[in-house]
């Protein structure tokens, strides 16, 4: 049942001190039981939601340009998902795929097949989470070449589990206490052209020309000649678009210099579109803005709304491997499937391109921001997948760490919901179903918290 304040308003209403009472006695009764692992950076207390706003549980209707961490893809609670849900739930909830049929699995796995990039016949392994699929990827790569060593990218988040967390190169945080990891990983700059570790530009790093940047072209010239002799890599895994890593977008070039090289040597490529697909760059697969076909694809997060699930996309000749090699328990949950159907048929219908239109309009906004607020170093961004970066000083580049946290907890105060990736910058990840008045909100609030953080 929706409140009156969420049904009448697209726009935020904050009536209580924040956290208000229920707020804070939630989570007072959270920090005794909850693991102390979870990393929340300002006191949301979430009742209900719908579209691109939440109700806390005091009444305060926030507007939410995070979507659950680049999740809700349709929105809070869109009617049409809830339906497919409900329905599904009357029928049955579960059977598990591992071990018999259902009309599901090969309907979304067909959807997939038919969106990903790439001209071959694909198949679809399920599961249930951003790491569990990127497990499942790097599993198959690893079955397919016979190889086990694998090339990834500082800045990637690749999620936590212990396979996952080898390729992850975001945070020490995330891996202290967790060695040695369990899979042998080199990781290597990614092409992020605003700080870029080798002190070059796109005009002088090969970016423009046929060789391809430096970033890239490392992996043949400096790492398979020395520490991942080729005949023993895998895959490299890389993100489109890096996300937690601070949304970086790479030049094309990066990703095709990737493919060539891993090409010349049987190296499988992984894009983890775990957070850059599923419509979020306004484009189904974020691959697809660069011209970019991997052998394999892990997606997760936006593929159906908020339910757990994951899926493995590769062609069907490389998704070869025995009855045994891979599954799991509750992956491809035909409730969650059926929330995946309903979000893509959503995504083609209409999200599609009101990420591309907004997320453009919003960027222009941010990059106008950037011209009142010397904080603002960098703006960037695909669709509805924006960073705004936070700089000391424009010219040496100093992270404003402090100032990124201090914005976020000033516009969850003025009723924005934002959240922080990379060191100091500030992501925009609303759910696609954003209009033009809650993008000129989240605009005119960044303004006012950037400049109460500045003044
Ligand atoms: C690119 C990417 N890959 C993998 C993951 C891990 O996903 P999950 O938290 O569902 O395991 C994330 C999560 O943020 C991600 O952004």
């Amino acid at each position: 049942m929706l409140s009156t304040a969420l049904e009448t308003t697209k726009l935020p209403q904050i009536h209580t001190p924040l956290p208000g009472p229920q707020a804070q006695a939630i989570i007072d009764r959270d920090t005794k039981f909850i693991s102390p692992s979870y990393t929340r950076s300002y006191p949301l207390v979430m009742q209900r939601g719908t579209g691109a706003m939440i109700e806390d549980v005091d009444g305060n209707v926030f507007l939410d340009f995070n979507a659950g961490v680049a999740v809700c893809a349709t929105g809070h609670s869109h009617p049409k998902v809830v339906a497919a849900i409900k329905q599904q739930v009357d029928e049955f909830i579960h059977i598990s795929g591992t071990d018999y049929y259902y009309p599901h699995l090969p309907a979304l796995a067909q959807k997939l097949s038919e969106l990903a990039p790439g001209d071959d016949d694909k198949r679809v392994h399920f599961g249930n989470s951003g790491a569990e699929a990127v497990e499942g990827a790097i599993k198959l790569a690893m079955f397919s070449t016979h190889r086990q060593k694998l090339i990834g990218f500082f800045g990637a988040f690749h999620g936590r589990t212990m396979g996952a967390l080898s390729l992850t190169g975001s945070k020490a945080r995330q891996r202290s206490g967790f060695g040695p990891q369990a899979l042998d990983v080199t990781h290597v700059p990614y092409a992020n052209c605003y700080r870029c570790p080798y002190n070059l530009t796109p005009e002088s790093c090969g970016a423009h020309e046929s060789k391809g940047p430096h970033c890239a072209r490392i992996i043949e010239d400096l790492i398979l000649k020395t520490t991942v002799p080729p005949d023993e890599c895998a895959a490299i895994i890389v993100e489109p678009v890096q996300g937690e890593g601070g949304y970086v977008v790479p030049p094309a070039s990066f990703l095709h210099t990737i493919r060539s090289i891993a090409n010349k040597y049987g190296i499988k490529v992984v894009a983890d579109e775990v957070q850059a697909g599923m419509g979020r760059t306004g484009k189904m697969f974020a691959s697809e803005h660069f011209d970019f076909v991997p052998d394999i694809i892990a997606s997760a997060k936006g593929i159906a709304s908020g339910l757990p699930l994951s899926a493995v996309i590769a062609s069907a000749e490389l998704m070869n491997w025995p009855p045994g090699a891979h599954a799991s328990t509750f992956g491809g949950n035909p409730v969650a499937i059926a929330a995946s159907l309903v979000t893509i048929e959503l995504l083609e219908t209409e999200l599609l391109t009101n990420a591309a239109v907004m997320g453009q309009y919003l960027l222009e906004g941010c990059r106008n921001l950037m011209e009142k607020h010397e904080i603002i170093g960098d703006v960037r961004g695909k669709g509805l997948m924006i960073g705004i970066e936070l700089v000391k000083n424009r010219t040496t580049k100093e992270p404003a760490a402090p100032e990124r946290d201090q914005v976020e907890i000033e516009c969850f105060h003025r009723g924005l919901i934002i959240q922080g990736c990379g060191t100091s910058t500030i992501r925009l990840s609303p759910p696609l179903v954003i209009d033009r008045e809650q993008c000129d909100f989240a605009l005119q609030t960044l303004d006012d918290a950037i400049g109460a953080v500045t003044q």
